[in-house]
């Protein structure tokens, strides 16, 4: 860590936040990680001081010894040390509730003592919990709570205020963190930018933002002949509806004149985040961004700076994604750039969307129960765990039980280079002459026969191979070849939305 004077810091909550919530826990083999902490906070210690804030009443109710928590804690610490990971202090109140102690949660006694010694900038740190008391503490010293429906999380959600930041676990909270952080360093290069694009916004402007899944061109909702330049600037025809993108609860009413228990449950579960639910529209909302039809997509998006604009614009944003219309999504700002620089009036860089396949698109206004519309960024298991299991319908383009959306045309998210299919397990064939790409989840043996090789990921994960797949297939398709083949991934969670773009980017042009 080169700079100790006044990093911001994280406060992470230990039970349910950074381990599995297992009751009171005596002796190290009962620590059990989630699978994310890791990797997620080898990621945040890179910017910012770490530290661990727990509550141990087994302490003082006799369920466990000092001994045995302090022993506990040292083997978090290790177990985070052996992986590069750095926590500079745990702190742990023993106390109970009733015993009124200076230490308990939400308090900031720990939070202050932290920031006499290790010079911590307590309003640039954070908080992250799986209580309500984990955000309230943030609150208590101007820093930003951060709640996570891991543990306890969606036990205590009813109870959190309205307004607070909630997010699926510490993988998504840390990318939360570092792009807030992305943000202040970017406002502090440049002012007033994202004021800039709010002003642009509510005069007619039409601005590219990021969100966690793809980048956005964005236009007032309400303002039709702003939405109109946004399918001049994509060339997209006009029966193709847009999503509308809203930054609090409050903006529902603009647009859906019923929202139904299903959707308020999935909203609390999945918001914000890659789900866009289709609800029935208000009359205000523009038929150009409904396409006509009597319904709208609707979703917030998990990124703070599309938040941040939609807070400043004081109006939900209809966006597509920022690509010409059946061209590859973009997912970096330079994406943005390269295909659009000249038609958008400002471009918002938020970094590489951490998600990187669009949002799942999730009809419930369909008479026989909701309908899986595109596949994306929340998974069908993922879905079932709220709403039940999804019906399957009889396929039509895409994936079993996926029907067609307006719009959702077979060939999309197209490069220009043909690309040709391959089954998980298929040997790859002899190149045929030419030029050719090979795109494939892990890295192949033979690459040495491809003109080119892009890995999805090295580790076989989805959700890395989720976040660099258009980047992939826009790097294969900026080189000169005559054909990419292009691996199908394993069909389970996010690799269902990876091989239906896959799909689209490889159905024939001839077809409809
Ligand atoms: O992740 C995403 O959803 C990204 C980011 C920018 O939010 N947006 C995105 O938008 O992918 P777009 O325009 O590429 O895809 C939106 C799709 C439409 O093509 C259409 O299939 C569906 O949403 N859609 C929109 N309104 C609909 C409606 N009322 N009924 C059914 N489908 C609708
Ligand atoms: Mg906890």
């Amino acid at each position: 860590m080169t700079t100790s004077q006044h990093m911001p810091a994280v406060f992470l909550d230990r039970d349910g936040t950074l381990i599995e919530d297992r009751g009171q826990l005596r002796s190290p083999s009962e620590v059990v990680f989630y699978p994310d902490t890791i990797p997620a906070l080898r990621r945040l210690g890179e910017r910012f001081r770490l530290f661990i804030v727990t509550h141990q009443p087994g302490i003082a109710t006799g369920l466990a010894s000092a001994d045995e928590v302090a022993r506990v804690n040292a083997h978090v610490v290790a177990e985070l040390n052996r992986a590069g990971i750095a926590i500079a202090a745990v702190y742990c109140c023993p106390h109970r509730r009733e015993d009124n102690c200076d230490c308990i949660k939400p308090r900031p006694f720990f939070l202050n003592q932290a920031a006499r010694a290790y010079s911590v900038t307590l309003p640039r740190s954070f908080v992250v919990g799986d209580h309500p008391h984990d955000v309230a503490l943030a609150e208590q010293v101007g820093a930003t709570g951060i709640y996570v429906l891991t543990g306890h999380g969606a036990r205590h959600r009813a109870t959190l205020p309205p307004g607070r930041t909630v997010l699926p676990g510490i993988r998504e909270a840390v990318e939360w963190i570092l792009a807030c952080d992305d943000l202040r360093r970017r406002e502090a290069a440049a002012p007033e930018t994202l004021a800039r694009a709010a002003a642009l916004l509510r005069a007619g402007g039409i601005v590219a933002f990021p969100t966690e899944t793809v980048y956005g061109l964005g236009a007032a909702v309400f303002d039709e002949r702003a939405v109109a330049r946004v399918f001049e600037a994509k060339q997209r025809p006009r029966f193709d509806p847009l999503i509308a993108h809203i930054g609090d609860m409050d903006a529902l009413p603009l647009l859906t004149p019923a929202v139904p228990a299903i959707a308020r449950a999935l909203m609390e579960r999945f918001w914000p985040g890659p789900l866009t639910l289709i609800l029935p529209k208000t009359a205000q909302v523009p038929d150009l961004v409904t396409a006509g039809l009597p319904t709208v997509a609707i979703r917030m998006p998990r990124h703070p700076l599309a938040l941040a604009l939609i807070a400043r614009a004081g109006t939900p944003i209809a966006a597509p994604s920022a690509n010409p219309f059946g061209y590859t999504s973009p997912t970096t700002a330079a994406h943005v750039r390269a295909q659009l620089a000249d038609r958008v009036d400002l471009i918002l860089d938020g970094g590489p969307c951490a998600v990187g396949v669009e949002s799942t698109i999730l009809d419930l206004t369909a008479p026989d129960g909701p309908a899986l519309l595109r596949p994306g960024g929340v998974t069908r298991e993922e879905l079932a765990s709220v709403i039940g299991p999804l019906p399957e319908r009889p396929a039509g383009h895409g994936p079993p039980g996926v029907v067609a959306a307006p719009g959702m045309l077979p060939r999309h998210y197209a490069p220009r280079v043909p690309l040709r299919l391959l089954e998980p397990d298929e040997p790859c064939p002899t190149p045929p002459p030419g030029r050719v790409g090979l795109l494939t989840l892990q890295p192949p043996s033979d690459a040495g026969r491809f003109a080119g090789v892009e890995c999805l990921s090295r580790d076989g994960d989805l959700r890395e191979a989720a976040a660099n797949l258009f980047g992939a297939l826009r790097r294969l398709d900026e080189q000169p070849l005559d054909l990419i083949l292009a691996r199908r991934v394993p069909a389970s969670g996010l690799g269902i939305a990876i091989n239906d773009r896959l799909t689209r980017a490889a159905a024939a042009e001839t077809e409809p």
